[in-house]
């Protein structure tokens, strides 16, 4: 990873959390201090449903909402990384050619199996890289200029999908879907 792909990555990432009782997250909300996230209270570990606010994000921005206890990214893509994701066909994927996707089960990895919407603007996964578990880092790091595990080097491409490095599995989708124009229900 190159110096450059790190500092692009702490610098427009936005990192959120729900807070406790809202179950609902805001772009534009105060941040928690990041200890929070190491040790959430019992409430926020127990919200099953969270509902995130997207109307703020441009194509490009990336959202991180803690839930259940894991980070979930939410992204809304460019057309450049659309079209990348979509370049791929399924067959072309050596290591993990499932969707990971539970809104869509038993379905391939396609692009369009992994997204929310049909152009392919929305991307909602967990964070969490399928080799051991650490957050990867994103906005275009890595060998696919998405999300890159530097743990041990597991490259994931604009889907989320893994392309190369240990991981086995594609990043997994959580439960998901639009309720209206801007707002996500997780879970
Ligand atoms: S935990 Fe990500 S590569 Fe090992």
């Amino acid at each position: 990873m190159s110096q450059a792909e790190d500092d692009g990555s702490t610098r427009r990432d936005f990192l959120y959390y729900a807070t406790a009782g809202a179950g609902v997250v805001t772009v534009g909300a105060a941040a928690w201090p990041l200890v929070n996230q190491m040790n959430p209270s019992a409430d926020v570990q127990a919200l099953s449903t969270i509902f995130v606010d997207v109307g703020g994000l441009e194509p490009g921005m990336q959202l991180t909402v803690n839930f259940l206890g894991k980070p979930v990214f939410i992204r809304r893509r460019t057309q450049e990384e659309i079209e990348a994701a979509r370049a791929i066909d399924v067959s072309d994927l050596s290591i993990d050619r499932e969707s990971r996707n539970p809104n869509k089960p038993g379905t391939d990895a396609s692009d369009q199996n992994r997204t929310m919407d049909e152009a392919g603007e929305w991307l909602v996964m967990e964070g969490v890289c399928t080799h051991l578990g650490c957050v990867p880092l994103g906005d275009g790091a890595g060998d696919f200029n998405a999300w890159f595990c530097p743990c041990h080097g597991s490259h994931y491409d604009t889907a989320g999908r893994i392309r190369r490095g240990p991981a086995p599995e594609n990043m997994h989708i959580p439960v998901a879907e639009f309720i209206d124009d801007t707002t996500i229900q997780l879970g």
